[in-house]
């Protein structure tokens, strides 16, 4: 299994969202955040002479898979969670961790 966690705008969260119910998740788990990424947490490419780190409120979403369903979330992420708006940069990340076992409480079943 992988775990695969996106880090996205808090504008594009419900898109990404339905894009992944759409695809057939069977669940994931969301968490507002603050992080900055390569720019410091600007929102421009060209922003003068300010060194300042900015945090900028992110929103992530952790989903695990089977490893032959990684791909697929992925990109229903990148489908779904870009701008594409010209010159538009923190569109966010996307992380995905190996998982050993999940277990479900109310049964105990693993994997
Ligand atoms: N190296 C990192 N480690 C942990 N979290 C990160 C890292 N880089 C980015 N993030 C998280 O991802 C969010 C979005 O980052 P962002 O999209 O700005 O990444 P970027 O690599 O700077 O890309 P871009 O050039 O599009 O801005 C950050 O606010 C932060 O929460
Ligand atoms: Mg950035």
């Amino acid at each position: 299994m992988k775990m695969i966690i996106a880090i996205v705008k808090p504008e594009k969260f419900s898109e990404v969202k339905n894009a992944l119910t759409d695809s057939g998740i069977e669940g994931m788990t969301v968490t507002e955040v603050k992080g900055f990424g390569k720019q410091g947490g600007h929102k421009e490419i060209f922003r003068g002479t300010e060194y300042k780190i900015d945090l900028l409120n992110k929103v992530k979403i952790e989903i695990c898979v089977e490893d032959s369903e990684a791909e697929n979330v992925i990109n229903t992420v990148l489908n779904s969670a870009k701008t594409g708006k010209a010159g538009e940069i923190g569109d966010g990340k996307i992380f995905v961790i190996d998982v050993e076992k999940s277990v479900t409480i109310r049964t105990g079943e693993t994997n």
